[in-house]
């Protein structure tokens, strides 16, 4: 029986006071969701320990948006698992496609950072998705599989989660159209070892198409964007109708 996890990617937005103002609103909301789902919010590094603190005996899990893989070092800028792990994160996203972008992320550091994650007792979300381009062209299979190849190498699959996040739907209000992220999400469970992993689909999730997405056979879960700032969208989106 696979996981169901919603998680929120909050990107680098708001502060510890919008953070406190957040949780007072979405907590209640999502109290009676059913239990077969994880929920999970990915807050900025500022944010873990007081959102650790106000969510401290909820069913709301803590996740961070990126790790180190050194347990300490000169590594300025980064921030290692343990430290993480000290403050109550239990997950990790890891290779998103913005670190890629923008942050010179690699198969092969994505590798590092998935390992020394799970070594330390975090769950990693690997993210994986095409470009616009390299779907135009017929590779989105062949990128999304070098990724998994590379990524995974030597990684745990019975403490993994994978997002399928095509880049050209996210933030762009351009969802995938749901039978092909069932597909692809298909694809991807077809490379791994455990068919277990939960795989979950991002790329503007929103309350208008979470029940459609949810109702894939092969899509357990979703990362959420832009969505998931706002308590009331984001707790319509953990209660998604089965
Ligand atoms: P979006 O972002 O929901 O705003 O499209 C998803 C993500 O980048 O994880």
């Amino acid at each position: 029986m696979r996981k169901i996890i919603l998680a929120g990617n909050w990107k680098m937005f708001k502060t510890q006071a919008e953070t406190i103002e957040f949780v007072q609103g979405f907590k209640s909301l999502v109290d009676d969701a059913p239990v077969d789902r994880d929920i999970v919010l990915c807050v900025p590094f500022t944010d873990l320990a007081i959102l650790s603190k106000t969510l401290h005996g909820s069913r709301i899990q803590i996740g961070a948006q990126n790790v180190h893989w050194a347990e300490n070092g000169a590594y300025t800028g980064e921030i290692s698992a343990t430290m993480l792990l000290e403050i109550g994160v239990r997950y990790v996203i890891i290779g998103h496609s913005e670190r890629r972008q923008f942050f010179g992320e690699t198969n092969e550091t994505v590798n590092f950072r998935l390992r020394a994650a799970q070594v330390a007792g975090l769950k990693p979300i690997l993210c994986v998705g095409e470009t616009k381009q390299e779907r135009d062209a017929g590779n989105a299979e062949a990128v999304i599989f070098e990724q998994l190849a590379k990524g995974l190498l030597g990684v745990d699959q019975t403490n993994l989660v994978i997002a399928y996040e095509p880049i050209w739907a996210i933030g762009t209000g351009d969802t995938c159209e749901v039978t092909e992220a069932n597909r692809i999400c298909g694809a991807i469970r077809s490379k791994l070892n455990n068919s277990d992993v939960p795989i979950q689909y991002g790329g503007s999730v929103k309350s208008e198409n979470i029940d459609q997405i949810m109702a894939q056979p092969e899509i357990d879960g979703a990362l959420v964007g832009g969505a998931s700032l706002e308590p009331e969208m984001f707790a319509r989106i953990v209660n998604y109708k089965a």
